[in-house]
């Protein structure tokens, strides 16, 4: 059957207010970025002719400008998830224009399947390549499209000539059966393939082909401060500090590492720091740092669901893409992220906190416990199923004004029993066989900001008895005292215990 190539406009008349769509790609990479384009300027001409325009959007994780971007700002939007980043997604989901529910990102290919959400209208693919026979090469990121495909009813394809058919191959593509019938996932390590290189549809299904040239949307990380640096040796001494100990065996356990300005800085640190012996990792998103570790033979292997390459690593891997290709695979969020895989191979997790509090509980998403900031994506897919799992973040933000570190998290991604290491500039908290209130000590006098450590020694002083001691009258005392003064500093206590 004859491909059909198409404009991006002409994909776009194909879908009709209300249309759930199912996009490829995970974070920027891989995801579509022209038929969602004009999908925007369509939703924009139908709303200033008064009428109603919105779509369903299921991704695999963040996307570029060009799918969250343009269909936020155009207000059409019926609902997203899962995990978002961009600037103007957040806007509308924090001021109520776009319905948003979060997930755990290994979840989501599953719950589709399972019918939670509806069915699927159209799925829109980035590839490398495709055949008249179905065969669709995948670009950069894989997320949820093995599913989207099979459920949607109709497929348009976004064939990008920037990535390139080189990277056949590096894909493992495996949908687990559905309960009653799953079986184990058969991977034992890292590096273990068990599906297809290449995603096979029927073709009656691929409606239209748009031809791209287009690179990743993919931001570049902000430049380690002295903050970050600390953190990640910090990191790197704890690990090193755990093989010498012998609680991770000396040949090391496959490394998982967030997203974000700290999860670089972190992995940064563990390639200089000569006492990390080379190390394979299980991880949701590639970065950048990850090429350069795998230059330096530091990372001998990763198995992940995207490269989330700025353009400069993205060329730099296509020029040398035989080294990659036997250091690398791509798999769906369901298996990059499968906690069954994650508990059996024993997973060095390493994520990062928004808000932390004294007993260890990890808020990772919300702002005050109110603004969404991205989502809680893969951290508590690999948090709750770790070998070891890690938080790290700076002890304050807003230049002092916020503590990391509060009585009580204003809201919970990962509770206390799933949470061993807090990690900051200031030092490390190992929390693992430690009761609340030992666990409250050590939170504050090794990871809380000189600032608000007296302050939180106070907190503790003014709580009721009991196995978790707490004021609940004052557990948000810095919170509300930040919305009254935009300062967390120096709460007085005793107007909760009047
Ligand atoms: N209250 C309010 N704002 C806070 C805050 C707090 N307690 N802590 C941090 N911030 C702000 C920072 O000031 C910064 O704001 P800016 O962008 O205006 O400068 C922003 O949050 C990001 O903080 P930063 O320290 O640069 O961290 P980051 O880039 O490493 O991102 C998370 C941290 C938590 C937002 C990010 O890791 C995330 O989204 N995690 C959840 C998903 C996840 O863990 N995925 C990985 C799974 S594999």
């Amino acid at each position: 059957m004859a491909l059909r190539f198409m404009t991006a406009e002409e994909a776009a008349s194909y879908i009709n207010n209300g249309d759930n769509l199912a996009f490829s790609g995970f974070t920027a990479a891989g995801a579509p970025k022209v038929i969602t384009v004009s999908l925007a300027e369509k939703a924009a001409k139908l709303h200033a002719e008064g009428k109603e325009f919105k779509v369903g959007m299921l991704t695999g994780a963040s996307t570029g400008d060009s799918l969250d971007g343009v269909l936020a700002k155009a207000d059409a939007v019926k609902f997203r998830t899962p995990y978002q980043s961009n600037k103007d997604m957040r806007s509308s989901i924090n001021d109520g224009r776009a319905p948003y529910f979060d997930q755990h990102l290994s979840h989501l290919p599953q719950n589709l399947r399972y019918g939670y959400y509806g069915g699927i209208k159209w799925a829109i693919i980035e590839a490398a390549d495709v055949t008249e026979n179905g065969e669709i090469l995948l670009t950069s990121g894989v997320g949820i499209a093995p599913t989207a495909v099979n459920m949607a009813e109709g497929i348009f394809i976004e064939l990008n000539s920037y990535h390139q058919k080189s990277l056949r191959g590096m894909h493992d593509l495996y949908t687990p059966l559905d309960p009653p019938y799953r079986r184990e996932i058969p991977i034992y390590k890292a590096s273990d393939r068990i599906g297809e290189q290449i995603l096979k549809v029927d073709p009656s299904k691929i409606l239209g082909v748009v031809e791209t040239n287009h690179p990743d949307e993919v931001g570049a990380f902000a430049e380690g401060d002295a903050v970050t640096q600390q953190i990640g040796q910090n990191v790197a001494n704890f690990l090193s500090h755990e093989l010498k100990t012998g609680f991770i065996p000396s040949s090391f356990l496959p490394i998982q590492s967030g997203v974000g300005n700290i999860a670089n800085a972190v992995l940064g640190a563990l390639e200089k720091d000569k006492a990390i012996p080379p190390f394979e990792m299980y991880t949701e998103v590639i970065q950048d740092s990850v090429i350069g570790l795998m230059e330096s033979e530091k990372c001998k292997f990763a198995s992940g669901c995207s490269l989330t390459l700025s353009k400069t690593a993205m060329d730099e891997m296509y020029s040398h893409i035989d080294f990659f290709h036997s250091r690398v695979v791509l798999r769906p969020q369901e298996i990059s992220n499968n906690p069954e895989v994650a508990r059996r191979i024993g997973i060095i997790a390493m994520n990062t906190a928004l808000e932390a509090d004294i007993y260890g509980n990890i808020n990772s998403t919300h702002v005050l416990g109110t603004k969404m900031m991205n989502g809680i994506g893969g951290s508590g897919d690999f948090t709750r199923n770790a070998y070891v799992s890690i938080y790290s973040c700076p002890s304050v933000a807003k230049g002092g004004k916020i503590s990391a570190f509060v009585p009580m998290v204003s809201h919970l991604d990962h509770s206390e029993h799933s949470v061993s290491i807090i990690i900051t500039e200031q030092g490390i908290a190992d929390l693992r066989g430690k009761s609340p209130i030992e666990r409250a000590n050590t939170i504050i006098e090794n990871c809380v900001h000189p600032d608000y450590k007296e302050q939180l020694r106070d907190y503790m002083k003014i709580c009721a008895k009991g196995q978790t001691p707490h004021s609940l009258a004052a557990a948000f005392g810095m919170h509300t005292q930040f919305q009254e003064s935009g300062d967390m500093r120096n709460v007085d206590w005793s107007k909760y215990t009047k």
